[in-house]
């Protein structure tokens, strides 16, 4: 009996051998040179500091300028993840940029940042789950790795959500700023290493509550939120406001359930920043002491893809994670989408 000709394997990755575990390397953040206050935002739209403080927790965002694009922030935030990681960028495999703002539908963001960094010939791909994206993006990143498909994933989170915003809302444009920030994830022979839950939802009946139109096409049937304006973001904070107190509570609890421990086992929860009013309550709930549930809204506002990315940055900068420590990041947002992953470093 002939043997069957079993065929080569094509250029690229494989054989595949599954490293014990995965680790976060090192981080980068990048963020536009102005900052936007309250005070200055009330100059131009019917709001103030005190209402926008104390409904969402805001004090200032970053507004990125003509000359500062999505691609020189994601490449700028990558460039600093791979000196803090001591790696040459040509050691990066993949490389993945999560946004809702990419400059171009091709080539995708991710591309044109991995030739910009000098990692060509990396695969590089966008993800589009807004403000869950980042998340959704870490969780890519430990499937290859933990796969043993590639062995040094980058994944940056980066928006410039000012291009996308009508200036004229006060509903929405207090919300949201611009930044980049990027994490090198890598495999390890570090068993306990790695993520340890994750999971990714999406649903589309929703996203009557937070859109952003092209066309007439895109507008929901009997839709009243629509502002008149296409190609920025359409907003029922209310029902947004809803959605995000219900299901980050929720991410938690699956998270928690599944791996059967307690809030307190955490080391921090890195959640999207939505409003801090929502994670100041989830943190309530949760008996937490401060320090557990990350906050920094007040300096960013909601940076969507890059909002988990920058919180995560901040605490590594601040070398506050440490070997062991265990780390739930939640993403939710437009889409709708939602996802989470816990990560013991
Ligand atoms: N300044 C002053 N007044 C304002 C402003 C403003 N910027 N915006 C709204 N108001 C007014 C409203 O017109 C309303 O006035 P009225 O009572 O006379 O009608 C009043 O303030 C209260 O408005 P509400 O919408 O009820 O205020 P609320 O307490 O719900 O806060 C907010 C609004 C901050 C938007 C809140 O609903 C929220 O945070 N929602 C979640 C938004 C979110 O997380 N979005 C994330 C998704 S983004 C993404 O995925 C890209």
């Amino acid at each position: 009996m002939t043997q069957a000709k079993i065929a080569p394997l094509p250029a690229g990755a494989g054989p595949f051998r599954r490293p014990a575990g995965a680790r976060l390397v090192a981080t980068g953040l990048a963020l536009p040179k102005r900052v936007v206050t309250n005070d200055e935002l009330s100059k131009t739209v019917d709001t103030n500091d005190e209402w926008i403080q104390k409904r969402t927790g805001i004090r200032q965002r970053y507004i990125a300028g003509e000359d500062e694009g999505i691609r020189q922030l994601a490449g700028d935030a990558l460039r600093q993840a791979l000196k803090n990681a001591n790696m040459a960028p040509t050691e990066l495999d993949f490389v993945i940029v999560a946004t809702l703002t990419p400059e171009m539908v091709t080539p995708s963001t991710a591309a044109v940042v991995t030739t910009d960094v000098g990692a060509v010939p990396a695969g590089a791909m966008d993800i589009s789950a807004a403000c869950s994206g980042f998340v959704y993006a870490v969780n890519l990143a430990w499937s290859l790795i933990s796969s043993g498909v590639y062995r040094n994933v980058a994944v940056v989170g980066a928006e410039t959500l000012s291009r996308v915003t009508n200036w004229k809302d006060r509903n929405t444009c207090v919300l949201f700023g611009d930044g980049a920030a990027a994490a090198i994830f890598s495999a390890s022979d570090d068993a306990s290493q790695g993520c340890l839950y994750l999971n990714m939802h999406s649903d589309a009946e929703k996203s009557r509550e937070l859109y952003c139109p092209r066309t007439q096409r895109d507008i929901p049937a009997g839709d009243t939120i629509f502002t008149g304006e296409f190609n920025t973001l359409q907003m029922n904070g209310r029902e947004i406001y809803k959605f995000a107190v219900h299901t980050l509570q929720d991410c938690i609890d699956k998270a928690l359930t599944a791996v059967g421990i307690k809030a307190s086992d955490l080391a921090v929860i890195v959640p999207h920043q939505m409003n801090a009013r929502i994670l100041e309550s989830a943190r309530e709930k949760l008996g937490l002491s401060e320090e557990k549930l990350y906050v920094n809204i007040d300096r960013f506002g909601n940076t969507s893809a890059a909002s988990v990315a920058i919180c995560l940055h901040e605490l590594m900068a601040g070398k506050r994670l440490k070997k062991g420590d265990l780390v739930l990041m939640i993403g939710l947002g437009g889409g709708l989408t939602w996802a989470t992953s816990l990560w013991r470093l």
